[in-house]
């Protein structure tokens, strides 16, 4: 029986692999098993818990304050004995993170066929996103097989020199999770809170933004807030205590703003859907925003998901003060653009990618 081993370790990476988890599960004459990693522990274990999903294998890497060196190191360690035991046939990994480089060196190491799943995005900068980009060329240039979310990123890869027959076009899982997610009659006390003001969803935790770029980002924030009393900002923080410490120095006091815990994936698509507009420096959700028709001010100098500022979901801003200020003002008082961006397309998928992505790992071949 052919053996799947999925290997993940960051909430997003969790969120975008769960339904495929799920989806290879239900699929008869395959064995199916899982492996974390652990480089996130809390946000890993509220979406292994909202999808269901129970690990095989926990390489439990997080430290706090951890370092590239260490997760790497930790990973390719831990890695070897769980694929020494395991001998799967192939070994599915997602996106970009140390997780995923660092598994995927492992099975390469070992000699065990690696699928990529979300291949193909590219800024071509290394050193934005920084180190993801460089992440996701390295597992590109050993994947067996590339699932890429869309034409564009396949086109990248062609142009790369990979091999057509390794290069399936499936759509995001990402779209496949929003679509369990978003529900009509969910409450929330943080939304109740917000009731009757223009909700404002702010994340932000990039490495390249560490320092300077994340305090210019919520000064911004703060100027803007202080002259719309319209407008308040929910920011579910992450647990990364650089990224509070920032936080906290720059934006306490301000009583419109609320930093709040990390919420569970189903409590933040929900948000989005009641949200007015988003401020992020995310990967993934420059990816959900669109097909919920929300506005995103990408708080990056380059983005590696440009359908979606093609669509006229996304403007990439950058980190400047007096841009992210003057952005962020626009789009609060200027309604022919927030029109435009508002309008809900999405170039990401349909919601089926693990369904192509299993028949294609299964049969060869996909039947939708
Ligand atoms: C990682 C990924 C990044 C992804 C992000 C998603 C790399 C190099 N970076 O960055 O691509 O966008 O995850 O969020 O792979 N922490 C906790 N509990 C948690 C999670 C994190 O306490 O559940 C704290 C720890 O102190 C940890 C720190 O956050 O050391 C940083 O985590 P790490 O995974 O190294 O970096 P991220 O910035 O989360
Ligand atoms: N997300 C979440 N709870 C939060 C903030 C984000 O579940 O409090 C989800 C979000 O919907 C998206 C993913 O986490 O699917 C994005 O993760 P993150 O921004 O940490 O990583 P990136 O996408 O930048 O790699």
């Amino acid at each position: 029986m052919k053996k799947i081993l999925l290997v993940f370790g960051t909430r997003p990476e969790a969120i975008k692999m769960c339904p495929l988890v799920n989806e290879l599960k239900s699929r008869h004459g395959i064995e199916t098993l899982v492996c974390v990693t652990g480089q996130h522990r809390e946000m890993l274990r509220q979406v292994l818990d909202a999808f269901g999903v129970e690990p095989d294998y926990d390489l439990e890497v997080m430290t706090p304050g951890q370092t590239l060196f260490d997760l790497t190191g930790r990973v390719l360690e831990g890695m070897k004995k769980v694929l020494e035991e395991v001998r799967p046939d192939v070994v599915l990994v997602h996106g970009d993170t140390t997780t995923t480089f660092a598994s995927a060196l492992a099975a390469f190491y070992l000699g065990i066929s690696v699928g990529h799943v979300e291949a193909g995005l590219r800024t071509y900068n290394v050193r934005s996103p920084y180190p993801e980009e460089f992440n996701r060329q390295a597992v590109g240039s050993i994947a067996d097989y590339n699932f890429a979310p869309t034409a564009l990123a396949r086109d990248n890869l062609l142009r790369e020199g990979k091999p057509p027959q390794s290069i399936y076009v499936t759509g995001n899982t990402a779209i496949d999770a929003l679509g369990t997610t978003v529900i009509n009659d969910f409450e929330h006390p943080e939304l109740a809170w917000a009731q009757g003001s223009r909700l404002v969803i702010l994340t932000a935790h990039r490495r390249e933004n560490w320092g300077q770029p994340l305090h210019n980002i919520f000064r911004a924030v703060r100027r803007v807030v202080e002259e719309f009393p319209d407008v308040k900002v929910l920011y579910p923080i992450h647990l990364n205590p650089l990224v509070r410490q920032a936080a906290q120095e720059e934006l306490s006091g301000c009583d419109r703003v609320r930093i709040i815990p990390p919420l569970d994936v189903i409590a933040f698509h929900n948000f989005l859907a009641r949200s007015y507009m988003i401020l992020t420096d995310s990967g993934g959700i420059q990816e959900e925003a669109p097909s919920l028709g929300k506005p995103v001010l990408v708080l990056r100098d380059v983005t590696e998901r440009p359908e979606g500022v093609k669509a006229g979901t996304l403007r990439v801003i950058g980190t400047r003060e007096d841009v992210i200020y003057r952005e962020f003002k626009t789009l609060l008082t200027d309604e022919t653009l927030y029109n435009n961006m508002s309008r809900a397309q999405n170039p990401y998928g349909d919601g089926l990618a693990s369904h192509r992505i299993a028949d294609i790992l299964t049969k060869g071949r996909t039947t939708v």
